[in-house]
């Protein structure tokens, strides 16, 4: 994809945003990994990284494969890769290590995050497979151990869709999807705390306190049981499948596949073939008829959120296709993009949930958007991709790189300079990246 540096005349305010985006990259990145945005989130994030190592492979491959390298310095004995890897004490963010009680070497939070990380090896790898040889072959087991740790510790016996046992593991914080199983947490004898978010971002762009007493609670728990992640799984106050993290990893497992295929791996290709054998089903559990798209399940009681959220369009990206249930989906997919002139809204723009500015409630986010895109495209919904990436492309220039943005009026969300939507605008949205 990359058409960087070029020779061809650009329109200056363009040019002036691809260097505004290296620039964001460099600014936040603090040797060899890369913080989401200074102040709001000053560590390292699990799929932030992911996609900075996208972005940076526009620039610097080494640097990029350097990104993922260091993201797996928080990978824990069992295999999970930390949502959060803590290296300095900063006092501008709660909950810090402390409060996880994290029991890796290094320290971490106590889930993971949307496992994007093999897909990105693949496209470093492809990229310059000399280069990247010695490095794949580092990385390798480190892959296998996280993904055995999601199809063996995020599933429940008999299950397939892969669960979520914390809002925050999704990467969807506030999404509507976790509202009625976040509801039946009790909050009651949740330690006092001090909010830091509050700090840096609007309060109408955020969770609420409601909410944030849960998410606190929850981590309590995980702490109090020594983050055994099988139990949590099992038993916790929160277990609900997720279709963003179902379809990212068969997206990844298929890519992990590939890459233990360039290696010779034939064992691990035996071993990814028994987690792929059970992706439909995982599908088919996921799908909630009532609304015709895929949805989060309440592990629980087995209840679907009742909304249609962005990633319910990555079924495309894992690899499922179902020419009937895709027929529903498409018309789903056109309805929300009629509803929102700055696609992709992260929840259904009519359902009474829907909030344009409220986190992960409404607004677009430019990493769901290039996924999504990238799965449509595969399967030869182009217009529908190019729109996405046209609409990226369109809330970026008119207001920044904005963490989010509002999906009715574009207005730029969240923490500003913010290191994923401008890794993305380097892979994917911008006019250099035009084939
Ligand atoms: C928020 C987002 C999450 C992201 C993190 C750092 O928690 O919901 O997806 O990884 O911020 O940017």
């Amino acid at each position: 994809m990359s058409k960087l540096p070029t020779d061809e005349p650009v329109p200056a305010k363009k040019v002036d945003l691809d260097k505004r985006a290296i620039e964001i990259l460099r600014e936040n990145s603090w040797g060899d990994y890369t913080l989401p945005t200074k102040g709001l989130y000053p560590y390292q994030w699990n799929w932030d990284s992911m996609f900075v190592a996208l972005g940076f492979s526009e620039i610097d491959l080494d640097r990029a494969w350097t990104e993922v390298e260091s993201l797996f310095q928080g990978q824990w004995k069992n295999g999970m890769a930390a949502h959060i890897v803590f290296r300095r004490d900063s006092p501008s963010y709660f909950p810090g290590p402390k409060v996880w009680g994290g029991t890796h070497e290094v320290a971490t939070s106590g889930c993971s995050q949307p496992p994007v990380a093999a897909t990105i090896v693949r496209d470093l790898y492809e990229k310059d497979p000399i280069l990247g040889k010695e490095r794949l072959g580092e990385l390798f087991p480190r892959l296998m151990r996280w993904h055995r740790w999601f199809h063996t510790k995020r599933v429940i016996s008999g299950g397939a869709a892969i669960a979520v046992t914390h809002p925050w593991e999704s990467g969807r914080d506030n999404s509507p999807d976790w509202d009625d199983a976040l509801d039946e947490v009790d909050p009651t004898g949740v330690t006092p705390y001090q909010r830091k978010d509050l700090g840096h971002v609007d309060a109408d762009m955020r969770p609420t306190n409601a909410q944030y007493d849960r998410y606190i609670k929850l981590v309590e728990y995980g702490r109090e049981c020594g983050w055994d992640h099988a139990q949590i799984t099992r038993e916790g106050p929160f277990a609900v499948a997720d279709p963003g993290i179902t379809f990212i990893l068969m997206r990844a497992d298929r890519d992990l596949r590939k890459l233990a295929k360039f290696l010779n791996k034939e064992s691990a290709v035996h071993e990814i073939d028994t987690w792929l054998y059970r992706a439909e089903h995982a599908a088919n559990y996921l799908w909630n008829d009532e609304i015709d798209a895929y949805a989060a399940r309440n592990l629980r009681n087995g209840q679907h959120s009742d909304g249609v959220s962005s990633v319910a369009f990555l079924s495309y990206y894992g690899g499922i296709t179902k020419p009937k249930r895709d027929a529903r989906l498409q018309k789903t997919l056109d309805r929300i993009l009629d509803s929102a002139p700055y696609s992709l809204p992260s929840f259904d723009p009519q359902h009474p949930k829907f909030d344009s500015r409220r986190y992960w409630r409404g607004p677009t986010w430019a990493i769901v958007n290039y996924l999504v895109a990238r799965g449509l495209e595969e399967y030869g919904f182009a217009e529908k991709a190019k729109r996405i990436r046209l609409d990226t492309r369109k809330v970026i220039q008119d207001n920044g790189f904005y963490e989010y943005f509002d999906p009715i009026t574009g207005a730029g969300s969240g923490g500003n300079h913010f290191t994923w939507t401008a890794a993305i605008w380097l892979a994917w949205a911008s006019p250099m990246t035009d084939a």
